[in-house]
């Protein structure tokens, strides 16, 4: 009988509950049911008129029917604050928000992007060739044999008990002209490539990391000329570095090229008469020349038909002149420092 009375009392309870409009009315019900003088409380008095067994019953069934009833109150107290919320509060949908803070590339990814994209609009394609490499690629195919003195200057790294019988040691790519050698084996002329890709040296001071980018350009054709080497230099100068800008090609020594040349841009600051940042009004960019016959036939290509230029230059060097920047520590590019980072 009186646990009929506490389901009835339960289902009653639940009933009004959910009918309930607002917070203030939902009050009143939980005080008719669940407060002192409440309905629920009021059966509870019956229980000491129990019999021990009857006592346990009942009491069992009272403790669940509150712990029924409080949580569909808890739920519909939520649903209706989160109402009453909307309804109450005032909201501009045409105030402006507040914006996350949003980063940008590295560096080092932009002007990456920005060159493939100058060379790109010339025709040449963006080609990338493993980081790490066959000495026959980095070196001996280049016109360099083991032992030869150039070598010296790539301060290269070699993999431990890494070597290949035909293509000799495992080395880490010191300079991105290995491409070349890779993209004659892949493609018959003409070649158009613009190859960029990590380089390593042993080599770590204000003005060297042991990883940094190159990229290389390699052109192969039918009677390609210094013209076209001078020609496709220039217009990369223009489009990176600006309008006003000028290169100039000095004689160089590579193995690989024949002839070689050193290139140097005109100064931003003083376009070209000489100041403090520049001295003689050039500032030197990188290397350059005529694929040298041996490399071409290395390559697979007849060089009594074709032949070609390249170029090879640091991506963080080239970048920081374009900026004007003398940062004062290239290593500061790959610090990761924010406080360094977003300034550009
Ligand atoms: N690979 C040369 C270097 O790392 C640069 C270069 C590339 C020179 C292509 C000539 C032609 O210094």
């Amino acid at each position: 009988m009186l646990k009929d009375q506490i389901r009835n009392l339960k289902n009653e309870a639940i009933g009004e509950i959910l009918e309930a409009k607002n917070p203030q009315e939902l009050e009143r019900i939980r005080a008719g049911f669940l407060g002192r003088s409440g309905k629920i409380n009021r059966l509870t008095k019956e229980i000491p008129k129990l019999s021990p067994e009857e006592k346990k019953d009942l009491g069992q069934a009272i403790n669940e029917a509150k712990i029924n009833i409080e949580s569909v109150l808890r739920q519909t107290q939520d649903k209706l604050s989160v109402q009453s919320d909307n309804h109450q509060k005032w909201f501009d949908v045409t105030a402006p928000g507040i914006r996350p803070p949003e980063g940008h590339l590295h560096l080092v990814t932009e002007a990456i992007r920005e060159i493939t994209s100058i060379f790109t609009s010339l025709g040449f394609h963006r080609a990338r060739y493993p980081e790490a490499e066959w000495d026959w690629y980095a070196f001996e195919g280049l016109n360099m044999a083991e032992n030869h003195p150039a070598r010296d200057e790539w301060e290269t790294f070699f993999i431990e008990n890494l070597e290949n019988k035909k293509l000799g040691k495992g080395v880490l790519t010191p300079h991105t002209s290995s491409g070349q050698l890779r993209e004659m084996e892949k493609y018959p002329p003409p070649i158009r490539m613009i190859n960029i890709a990590k380089c390593y040296r042993r080599q770590s001071d204000i003005s060297h990391v042991p990883m940094f980018y190159q990229f290389e350009g390699l052109v192969i054709d039918r009677e390609i000329s210094i013209t076209h080497l001078k020609g496709t230099l220039d217009y990369f100068a223009k489009n990176f570095f600006g309008p006003n800008r000028k290169i100039r090609i000095r004689p160089f020594h590579f193995q690989f090229t024949e002839p070689s040349f050193e290139v140097d841009i005109s100064c931003g600051l003083c376009e070209g008469k000489g100041c403090k940042f520049c001295k003689e009004g050039w500032l030197e960019l990188g290397g350059s020349g005529m694929v040298h016959p041996a490399v071409l036939k290395n390559g697979g290509i007849d060089p009594q038909k074709y032949s070609g230029f390249a170029f090879g230059w640091g991506v963080e060097r080239t970048y920081m002149m374009k900026a004007g920047l003398k940062i004062d520590d290239i290593r500061m590019l790959y610090g990761n420092d924010l406080r360094f980072l977003k300034q550009f």
